[in-house]
């Protein structure tokens, strides 16, 4: 059985991934809506569903030990990118909030001998480790292209074979 503090930080978690997913599906239409971004609106896209996925994830581990798992109300997401690095900053800085999300669950875990939620919790651990490493090195690229054109059409077309390949 959840404690109260817990089901608590964990439904505020399962909010967190549904913005995450709105953000991401806000960001692939934004791409979607720019001349020559086929691969980042693909990307944006499968990761909105996968940040779809974490949040199921999370919201019946939640029911299933005992909690009640609350479906949140979300704004809407402001779109104001002006560029790829613009989007690609986002998306990392996102990704960070996450993952410091989620070690405050682990912490509280830790504290309240949920060793349960605990195990739960690794998947979460590895994936936005994962997750993390993927945002910096496309800002690393991003970087380097600057606003060489050429640069960003190849780095649209990788980004494409990257999700392709998963
Ligand atoms: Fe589920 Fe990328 O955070």
């Amino acid at each position: 059985m959840l404690s109260k503090e817990m089901e608590k930080i964990l439904n505020n978690q399962v909010k967190l991934e549904a913005e995450s997913s709105m953000n991401y599906l806000a960001m692939a239409s934004w791409a979607e809506c720019q001349p020559g971004l086929d691969g980042i609106t693909e990307f944006f896209y499968a990761q909105s569903e996968e940040e779809r996925i974490h949040m199921i994830k999370l919201l019946r581990y939640i029911n299933e030990r005992g909690g009640t798992g609350q479906v949140p109300e979300l704004k809407k997401p402001s779109v104001k990118y002006k560029t790829v690095q613009d989007l690609f900053k986002h998306f990392l800085a996102s990704e960070i909030a996450v993952t410091k999300s989620i070690y405050d669950i682990v912490d509280l875990s830790f504290r309240e001998k949920d060793f349960a939620t605990h195990n739960f919790l690794q998947w979460y651990v590895t994936e936005q480790m994962e997750e993390e490493k993927s945002a910096r090195d496309l800002n690393d690229k991003l970087e380097m292209i600057g606003s060489d054109k050429s640069g960003l059409y190849l780095f649209d077309r990788d980004i494409m074979n990257l999700r392709t390949a998963e």
